[in-house]
């Protein structure tokens, strides 16, 4: 069934307190829930309460203290008749933990249980109304076996524990924050604490446990360092304290997302917890204190401002994603760090927003809200947040963050909360700027500057496409930071912020003696995409003078995407297409030159746009023609600079091993000469990559090399995978990164590799992080997915198939990259959909799979 937004009514029923007795087996666990509830006066009178079950059926109901059967089951919700102004409702249910492979509610991963309850996980537990919307406070106990189960963990504070019979154990905790269900969580196994102590502003001194299985603790420091950095951060920059005495965080290795934010007790992916340099690389470094940083600000913005309903989630996450990016770009390279978050939105949600799945950051409706944790509602979503700080001003921002923390505090909010709050605090007035929570599509943006006299004039036109249901667009407002320099000097007289609000707009300047290069959207002030009338010559001006190092990397990126753009439609001429190498090849020059750079960003500058973003800047897509096209612009680059190549490989590998940012940038262009080398000169790549691959002291160096050596043919490749597989052999971590770099190779047999690593003793369907590092890897490779002749469609279909009944949530998270269909070359597009089609007539697909073939085929 469809929910729709504008259908939401409060609830009619408070649930103020809840107890909640878990008998633990990893088989079989008993719980027993009291639920105190009361008539909630904001909401219409009911005779009955609707408490939600999934897959879950109730042992016994008593009302009051008396054994009801006045009950009745409506689908898999249980309905209750309720006569008076409150009530206690005791309800028993069983559950297998073990036989839970949708991973959602309560189940069991290598001998320990834990829950994952956001959305909608907590009904496969018990009867509830598992609805943000309705707060309350938990006194949760649980016994089980002590031996198994040594550890017993819940929400909030320990309250009391001891032994049972028969060598059992409980403990009983307490959360003294009202919260939703989906902030329960529960964890019992065999864990070890890494533990440490953090000492509030106000002076309270909280409890930091890391838990992990024995012999992991040695890779949590990292993860230490970084929530004490977050509580710092939030502290200084949004005035939030942490609000318990303990903090724990739990990490597991099944687990269908990044991590969860239960209130008091985070339960992570073992991915965003676990790191030390001889088995993370940096990124994998950056993803365990973004992800830590993430879970730890959903303490202010999630938890103690909640949700009222999940069409609102962009009011935790957008704002949450927001917090987290600005932490890491102060806690390493602000520039970096925008670079890299840019390339995020443009890889996952611009693909997503114009194509049959596009939503609004507040989206209208859904079937499976799981369907809707995305880049949209993620990503684009923090970007709204970031535009109206840029357009308030950091203090002013801060203004209305406080405004809104302080006035919905242990409210369940709406995204319009937040709006009104940053009207009110921060002094804006958004009337016109709402459309970006409502309106789905990324904005095109013409950009057109001319001289006349003394004075330069900006034509600025916005054009928003249409989206599924959303056939005709209002103009929004696009707030632009733009700088105006003069050719001569190479300077500009101060960056600007002009905001566009019309559907066309002319922005006049004075005293500007001739045509200025115009440098637009520094910063990447708004998600939009420009199309500016600009010559290869300024693209090359800005590439080399540009002061906003991230417009600089964009004037870069667009002289390459416009000269493959070309090269892809056939449509340039040889003498014209050396023209644009040679401008291209003479602008990576000066990258390579340039002392004024750090590696880092001299790294990220050196980064050609992806095969996914080239077609998403095509009506229409051939991905053999990208794939080819930029291997052979890589390799012509490679060719011309292979002494400064070489060069740079040889003085960034001097560089001795630190975890400093002169040195993690010495192993980012480390890796990418050896990138730019394979493509020109594939035997000295070889010799260099099996050099850096057989020296290596850190996970970054050997990744690197590894898959520089995974593209190329030769015994070197085949000796590296031996090598790496048998030093890293029961190390799920790095042994996903084994399946994930043959499965994304530039390798012309990638998705042969695929098809024999499906049948490797260690590929199974029932781990995510496993399914993704083989089938993610290869459905985002788009030279394996887009094999001409239809296979990587039909294997992901298969796959999509075969995980569906073990795990839909993670089943249904394939389905986008086939959905690209209408945006793919003709023969490619009807293979495309054929799978689609296939998945569509396929019995008893889950729901969330089904809403995304539909949608999809639409
Ligand atoms: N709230 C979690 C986070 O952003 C993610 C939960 C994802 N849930 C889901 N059903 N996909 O940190
Ligand atoms: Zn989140």
């Amino acid at each position: 069934a469809t929910i729709r937004r504008e259908d939401y009514r409060p609830y009619p029923w408070l649930v103020p307190d809840v107890a909640l007795d878990f008998d633990l087996g990893l088989e079989a666990t008993r719980i027993t829930a009291r639920l105190t509830v009361a008539r909630n006066a904001e909401a219409d009178a009911s005779d009955t309460i609707r408490l939600n079950g999934d897959d879950i059926e109730p042992l016994s109901i008593k009302v009051d203290g008396e054994v009801s059967n006045d009950w009745h089951m409506d689908g898999s919700d249980l309905i209750l008749p309720l006569s008076g102004d409150a009530h206690e409702i005791e309800i028993a249910t069983a559950i297998d933990p073990s036989a839970n492979t949708k991973l959602m509610g309560l189940f069991a991963s290598n001998g320990m249980l834990c829950t994952q309850c956001e959305a909608e996980g907590f009904r496969r537990i018990t009867f509830f109304p598992d609805r943000p919307d309705v707060l309350s406070t938990y006194r949760v106990r649980m016994s089980g076996p002590k031996a198994q189960f040594p550890v017993l963990l819940s929400n909030g504070n320990l309250e009391a524990q001891g032994d049972g019979e028969e060598g059992t154990h409980w403990a009983q905790w307490h959360d003294p924050w009202p919260k939703p269900s989906y902030l329960f969580a529960l964890v019992a196994g065999d864990l070890v604490a890494n533990s440490d102590s953090f000492t509030t502003m106000s002076g309270r001194e909280v409890a930091l446990n890391i838990w992990v299985r024995e012999g992991d603790e040695n890779r949590t420091g990292h993860a230490m360092e970084s929530l004490k950095r977050s509580m710092r951060w939030d502290e200084q920059t949004f005035g939030r304290e942490y609000d318990l005495n303990l903090y724990n965080i739990v990490a597991v290795s099944d687990f269908n997302m990044g991590a969860m934010e239960n209130k008091g007790l985070n339960v992570f992916n073992t991915k965003y917890v676990l790191a030390d340099a001889e088995t993370a690389t940096d990124g994998d470094f950056d993803g365990v204190e973004g992800v830590i940083a993430h879970e730890y600000f959903h303490n202010w913005s999630g938890n103690r401002i909640t949700c009222r309903d999940w069409f609102q989630l962009s009011l935790k996450e957008g704002f949450t994603v927001l917090r987290d990016q600005l932490f890491s770009q102060d806690m390493g390279s602000e520039p970096v760090k925008r670079i890299e978050d840019v390339r995020i939105l443009r890889g996952a949600q611009f693909p997503e927003d114009s194509g049959p799945l596009a939503h609004p950051i507040r989206p209208d409706s859904y079937r499976e809200i799981s369907n809707f944790y995305t880049a949209t509602v993620y990503n684009k979503g923090a970007e709204v947040i970031r535009m109206m700080r840029t357009m308030a001003g950091g203090d002013a921002f801060r203004k209305g963050t406080d405004l809104y923390f302080d006035r919905h505090d242990g409210e369940a909010a709406t995204c319009e909360d937040f709006v009104t709050a940053m009207e009110d605090g921060a002094g804006l007035d958004l009337t016109q700027f709402r459309l970006w929570y409502s309106q789905a599509g990324t904005p095109k943006i013409g950009v057109r500057m001319e001289h006349r006299g003394d004075r330069a004039i900006l034509h600025l036109k916005q054009d928003v496409p249409p989206t599924p249901g959303q056939p005709d667009k209002a103009p929004m407002p696009i707030p632009l930071r733009i700088a105006l320099f003069d050719r001569e000097s190479g300077q500009h007289d101060g960056e600007q912020l002009v905001t566009l609000t019309k559907a066309q707009e002319s922005f006049s300047f004075d005293s500007i003696s001739s045509l200025p290069v115009l440098s637009i959207n520094r910063g990447f002030s708004a998600p939009v995409t420009i199309e500016r009338e600009i010559s290869q010559d300024d693209l090359v001006f800005l590439a080399a003078h540009d002061d906003d190092p991230f417009a600089r990397y964009e004037a870069l990126q667009d002289l390459v995407v416009s000269h493959l753009k070309a090269a892809v439609s056939g449509q340039l001429e040889e003498a014209a297409k050396r023209d644009g190498e040679e401008a291209i090849t003479s602008a990576f020059a000066s990258v390579l030159a340039d002392d004024s750079l750090d590696e880092l960003m001299r790294g990220e500058l050196l980064v050609l746009p992806s095969e996914t973003y080239l077609a998403e800047t095509m009506l229409v897509a051939d991905p053999a023609a990208i794939h080819s096209e930029r291997q052979a612009l890589r390799g012509a680059i490679a060719r011309a600079l292979e002494s400064e190549f070489l060069n740079l490989h040889e003085r960034a590998g001097a560089v001795p091993f630190g975890m400093d940012a002169a040195a993690k940038g010495a192993r980012k262009v480390k890796t990418q000469a050896l990138i730019y080398l394979a493509a020109g000169n594939p035997d000295v790549a070889r010799r260099r990559a099996w050099s850096q691959y057989e020296q290596a002291d850190n996970m970054t160096d050997r990744q690197g090399a590894l898959m520089v050596l995974c593209g190329l043919s030769g015994i070197e490749r085949t000796n590296a995978l031996i090598d790496f597989y048998n030093r890293f052999q029961g190390n799920p971590l790095v042994i996903d990164k084994w399946f994930a770099l043959q499965a994304s190779s530039m390798h012309p047999a990638a998705l042969e590799h695929v098809k024999a690593l499906a049948d490797h003793q260690d590929f199974t369907l029932k781990n995510p992080n496993r399914v993704r590092s083989l089938y993610m890897a290869m459905a985002y490779s788009p030279h394996a997915f887009h094999a001409a002749d239809g296979e990587g469609y039909r294997m992901i279909a298969d796959l999509i198939l075969a995980l569906d009944p073990i795990n839909p949530q993670t089943a249904s998270r394939f389905v986008p990259p086939l959905g690209r269909w209408r945006r793919i070359e003709p023969k490619r597009s009807a293979l495309m959909k054929e799978q689609l089609e296939r998945l569509a007539a396929a019995p008893g697909l889950s729901s969330d799979t089904h809403e995304q073939v539909s949608r999809s085929l639409g």
